[in-house]
């Protein structure tokens, strides 16, 4: 169904701000996702170093993919279905086609690093055009959560029952993949749901943990956002 500017304008407008534990980890998705995308068309199969890089690249976006999907999965699906039984079956349902997916592009990631020099030119580009449908999927896919299950979550829970289920969530991620995480979450948020999620990050884990996704955050910031941050944080100058 088509809606008119006008009317998206005057909904957003009207929302009162929830809790939103999906924008912020799809916009790092989105980001991820175009990014290794661009890579793998730009990239040069004739460079065996390269195409080691490159489908590496693709082999990090497809793990950090499978293990969102678990997350989901396991957090917000079960809360979900708590209140609103059969609400996440659509989307479940996608996230098996997902894993899927995943599986048979990381083969696709395999077979082009051991493949000799005549054939990494045409399957690089069978991996760009299949990485380029995935992606179009799930950009679909994570619109449907950020409006349908958004309503749903919204409708049965309070905000600070929201923030409970995504702590939980966010306590299960080991500290590597959070680092992961945070180089793709933070420098591609607007600077006020920057600051939110770093000033959490800084109530909620431990300070040499904080520091060090800090600093690894830091060189994928535009001076203007790092600015921003630090005087929104109140780091000393
Ligand atoms: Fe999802």
């Amino acid at each position: 169904m088509q809606i008119s500017p006008q009317e998206l304008a005057r909904v957003a407008a009207a929302e009162a701000p929830r809790f939103d534990m999906y924008t912020g980890i799809h916009k790092a998705l989105r980001a991820f996702m175009a990014d290794t995308l661009v890579a793998v068309g730009r990239m040069d199969p004739a460079d065996p170093a390269e195409v080691a890089e490159t489908t590496g690249r693709v082999l990090q976006l497809l793990g950090f993919c499978a293990s969102h999907l678990e997350h989901e999965n396991r957090f917000v699906h079960a809360a979900i279905e708590a209140r609103a039984a059969g609400a996440s079956d659509a989307i479940a349902h996608e996230h098996e086609e997902h894993r899927q997916h995943i599986a048979s592009l990381g083969e696709l990631a395999g077979i082009l690093q051991t493949a000799g020099d005549a054939q990494r030119h045409a399957l690089a580009t069978t991996l760009y055009r299949e990485l380029a449908l995935f992606v179009a999927d799930n950009f679909r896919h994570m619109h449907v959560e950020e409006t349908a299950h958004n309503a749903v979550l919204w409708a049965r829970y309070t905000d600070a029952e929201l923030v409970a289920v995504h702590d939980a969530l966010v306590a299960s991620i080991p500290p590597d993949e959070m680092m992961v995480i945070s180089r793709w979450l933070v420098p591609f948020m607007n600077p006020l749901e920057r600051f939110h999620v770093v000033a959490d990050m800084r109530a909620k884990a431990p300070a040499a943990a904080f520091d060090a996704m800090l600093q690894g955050v830091r060189p994928c910031l535009a001076q203007r956002d790092w600015d921003k941050l630090s005087r929104d944080l109140g780091l000393p100058a």
